[in-house]
Order: structure tokens, then sequence, then C-alpha cells
């Protein structure tokens, strides 16, 4: 079993405390490494170092920040495969279908930002001809970042990638049930940036997460996971008046219409359920509405595909879907699944109880399933389950499926399948959420901003304006340019 260290002002190091934490792979339930268990000490310090680095980093050229970040995509580039192992190992996820994209999309996330120094940039205003009003991006300072664990990688880099190209430094913690991928994309940002600008600490939520969300020193609060601790963070930073960013749950409806009865629907209504990544994904499409008219043929379709999906060992190139993270999440997906099983009015289309022997019993694995019925009010359809378990709702009126659709405290994404544009497109627009796809069920791509409505988040990612709105601070400097002359 390998022990890991943390990443504090350029130097490799262990918890303050000696103390470590066990990495399992939970496909195997075995113990792969350990990693510090960083706390409030340790905070502290990378606090120190990130506000120390801050006043070369913020006047290092901007597109020499981002030629920087363009070293890391590359060396990330060199280095796929480990990254690849190692995120398949510690999360569960299918290296084919999951891991190895992951590690590719977090090199591009870096390469995109890399591109966008030149970007940072203020206004002109026209106040009148006596007078030059200007406004500068700077940036804010100290950024503390707080990941989860479902996309470890790519998670680390779209706050990495951004914050440090905007000019602030940071102090990162990675989810303790998947730090090893984060620790090697710290490896790779070590090796070419300057001392402090990024420190990565691993450790529990409630020890190194809270003192990062309670820290004075820092000046941004960006945190991606579950709604709850979203909550908890922003009222940390509220008694010190932090900007904060919020990517938090989601139960994201799928709204087929009656012309869509189609394989290549059921495919999309797979992929965007996330079915390959156990559905442990924000932007999970959990609850599907399907037309009462071609309901029956479609969940039909739809099971015979789901079940249909190989699961196994997340290291296998033939496995599509591997295991949930945790002993905990899996417990919790049962439950989930043991309530559908005991509703009266569910049936359980596909999937159910997972297996308790042969190789499938090894590791956490769920199996993916979907219960039919009515039933909008089931806690099955108003709780993010985070696992993969997918309600189908009919409906038959068009107000009605929206109605149903934007009745979640939840906002993060929404998906439309309809050969009829106009109509797509008209229900995209009703729909409460940050983010609506129209016939596919694809993940983010960089260059869109992307970021929940209602009590899924705060503020958006992933995009030029996502950077400048979450990474920056404006000033505005407004100029005399008519003094009186000199007495002489
Ligand atoms: P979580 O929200 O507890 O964990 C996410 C991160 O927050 C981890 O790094 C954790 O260490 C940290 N954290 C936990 N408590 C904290 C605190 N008090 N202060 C500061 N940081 C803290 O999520 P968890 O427990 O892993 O999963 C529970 C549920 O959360 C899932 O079932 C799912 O519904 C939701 N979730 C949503 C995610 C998303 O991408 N929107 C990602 C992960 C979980
Ligand atoms: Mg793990």
């Amino acid at each position: 079993m390998k022990s890991h260290q943390i990443l504090i002002a350029g130097q490799w190091t262990a918890a303050e405390s000696g103390e470590c934490i066990e990495v399992e792979n939970p496909g195997r339930k075995t113990i792969i490494g350990e990693v510090p268990r960083a706390a409030k000490a340790d905070v502290d310090k990378a606090v120190a170092a990130a506000a120390a680095a801050f006043t070369q980093w913020k006047r290092v050229p901007p597109r020499e920040r981002g030629r920087l970040l363009l070293d890391i995509a590359t060396k990330l580039d060199d280095n796929l495969d480990q990254m690849a192992i190692t995120i398949a190992e510690e999360t569960g996820n299918a290296i084919r279908t999951q891991a190895r994209p992951e590690a590719k999309a977090a090199a591009d996330i870096f390469r995109f930002f890399a591109g966008l120094g030149g970007e940072l940039k203020g206004e002109v205003i026209p106040l009148n001809d006596d007078m030059l009003s200007y406004s500068r991006r700077e940036p804010i300072g100290v950024v503390g970042a707080i990941i989860p664990w479902n996309a470890p990688v790519l998670l680390a880099a779209l706050k990495i990638a951004p914050a440090l190209c905007a000019g602030n430094t940071m102090v990162l913690k990675a989810a303790e049930d998947a730090p090893l991928g984060v620790l090697l994309l710290a490896q790779a940002c070590h090796d070419v940036l300057p001392s402090g600008v990024l420190n990565v600490l691993t450790g529990y939520g409630a020890e190194c997460g809270a003192a990062i969300a309670e820290h004075p020193g820092i000046r941004k609060l960006s945190f991606t996971g579950s709604t709850a601790v979203g909550k908890s963070i922003m009222r940390a930073a509220s008694d010190r008046i932090v900007p904060v960013s919020l990517e938090l749950g989601g139960k994201s409806p799928s709204i087929v219409f009656p012309d869509a009865n189609e394989d290549w629907v059921v495919d999309g209504v797979i992929s965007a359920m996330r079915f390959t990544r156990q559905s442990q994904s924000c932007t999970a499409g959990s609850r599907l509405f399907v037309h009462k008219d071609i309901f029956d043929d479609f969940i039909e379709k739809l099971a015979t595909k789901a079940a249909a999906l190989n699961m196994g060992d997340p290291l296998d190139e033939q496995t599509d879907m591997g295991a949930i993270i945790n002993r905990k999440q899996f417990e919790k997906v049962c439950g989930y699944v043991e309530q559908g099983l005991a509703l009266p009015d569910a049936t359980l289309v596909t999937g159910g109880m997972p297996a308790t022997e042969g190789p499938l019993s090894e590791g956490y694995f769920a199996r993916p399933t979907v219960f039919a019925g009515t039933g909008n009010d089931w806690r099955l359809a108003r709780e993010e389950i985070f696992g993969p378990v997918l309600v189908a709702i009919p409906w038959s009126d068009e107000n009605e499926v929206l109605q149903m659709a934007n009745d979640s405290h939840y906002g993060l994404a929404a998906f439309v399948w309809s050969r009829d544009i106009g109509q797509a497109m008209r229900t995209a627009h009703e729909v409460e959420s940050g983010w609506v796809q129209i016939n596919q069920g694809i993940g983010q791509i960089p260059g869109q901003s992307y970021g929940g409505v209602k009590q899924s988040g705060l503020g958006r990612e992933y995009s030029l304006e996502s950077m400048l709105s979450s990474f920056t601070q404006t000033k505005s400097v407004t100029v005399n340019l008519n003094i009186p002359s000199p007495d002489r």
C-alpha cells in the first residue's frame, strides 16, 4: 500500500497530525493507498503559502500564466494512462467509458483556459470627454476549492485552471474517497508552477473542508458537492462576505415526446442518465417523463438496453459500468431500490437489488434499475439518489409535464427529446434548469457556461464568462482629464 503526501508551499509533506486516511478500490473492496488526514493546522500553512505566492503570481503577465497552464496540459497528456488507471481504481468508474475520457477532459480544460489569459480585459466607459473611466479585471486572492469524488480530476481541473489563469492562487481539498488522481494532477502542476500557487490537501470534509470554508485568509470559495454541504459553505462565507460558487445536486428531467419513440432516443436517455458512471453525476437525467402513447414500448426498449450494460471490474476494458464509490453510498442506493420495491404503484422494469454472490458481490456494484409508474411526488422522484435508479413517469399534456419537470427544488440539467424542434425548444425555454440539451445527453464541453438554478447552485463554470465572473473582481478607475493648468 502506497503512502501519499500533500502539496503545501511547493513541498510534498505529511499532515501535521501524522494521521492518514485509507483509500479503497470500490470495485474490489481493497485498500490501494493512504493519504494524509489534513486538518486546520495544514489548512493554515497552505493558506499562508498561497497568500505569499499571490503577491508574485498576480504580476505574472496573464498570457504567461496561460503558457504554464498549457505545459500542465501537455504533462497530463503524456501521463494519460497512469491517470486513467488511478481514476478507475479509486473511483470505481470504468476505464473505457469514464476514467480515460475524464483524464483527457482534464487536460483539455487546462488547454482551454490556457488560451484565455489575453481575455482578462476590462472596459472603457464613456462618462464624458473630460473623464476616462476604465475597469480592470483583478484576481481575488487565495481561492479555497473543495471537490467531490465522482469526477475528481476533471472537477479539480475545472477549479484550478480558470482560477490560476485569472491570477489567483489556491488551496484545494480533494475528496477523501478519491484523492489519488487529484494528487497526480497536483504533481503535474507542481512540476510547472511556482511554489505555493497551488496547494493540494487531502482530508475529511468536517475537519479539512470546514477549515477552508472558515479560513479568514481565503477570499473566494468554490465548491462542488452536495446541496447540504453547499449551504454550510455559503453560511461560512456570509460571516466574512466572501463570494461563493456552488455546483450542487440535481434531479434532472428527461422529457420524451410521442414522436421520439426511437432507438437513438433510448440510447440518449441512457447516456443522459449517466448509467456508465453508475449515475453518480449531478447532471443525471434521473426523472424520465415519457408520453403515455409510447410509454410501455419505450420503457421496454430502455429496460432491454440498460440490462445489457456490461457491469464489472472498472479496470477491464470491456466494462461499461463500474462500482459505486463506497459502502455508504452503496447502501444509500440500495435503500432507494428497497423503497421502490415496497411501493405498491411502482413497477420494477429492470435491475433491482444487487448481487449477493458471484464476482459482482466483491465490489459495490449496483444494477441499472428502472421503476415505472406514476408519482412525481415519490421520494424516489424527488431526492437525488446519485446511483443508477431511474424513475419513469408517464404524461399526456405538455403543460402537465412541464409542471412536473419544474416541481423540484433542483434545477441543474434537463433533456428534451422530439423531432419537432420548435416544440422541443419551447419546452427547453420553459424548463427551470441551468442547462437543457435537445436530442442528446452528452457531457459538458469547455466554452459553454454550465451551472444550476434553484438549489442546484450559484455561478457558472466551463467558460470565459465563468472565469471572469467567478475568479476576478472588477475595479473601476476614473481619471480626470481636465485638471487645471499648474499655477506659475
Ligand atoms: P459531500 O458534499 O459531503 O462531499 C463533497 C466534498 O465536500 C468532499 O470533498 C467532502 O470532504 C467535502 N465536505 C463534506 N463536508 C464538508 C463540510 N462540512 N465543510 C466543507 N467541506 C465538506 O458529498 P458526499 O457525502 O460525498 O455525497 C453525498 C451526496 O452528495 C451524494 O449522494 C450526492 O447526492 C451528492 N453529491 C453531489 C455531487 C455533485 O457533483 N453535485 C458530488 C458528490 C456528491
Ligand atoms: Mg475510493
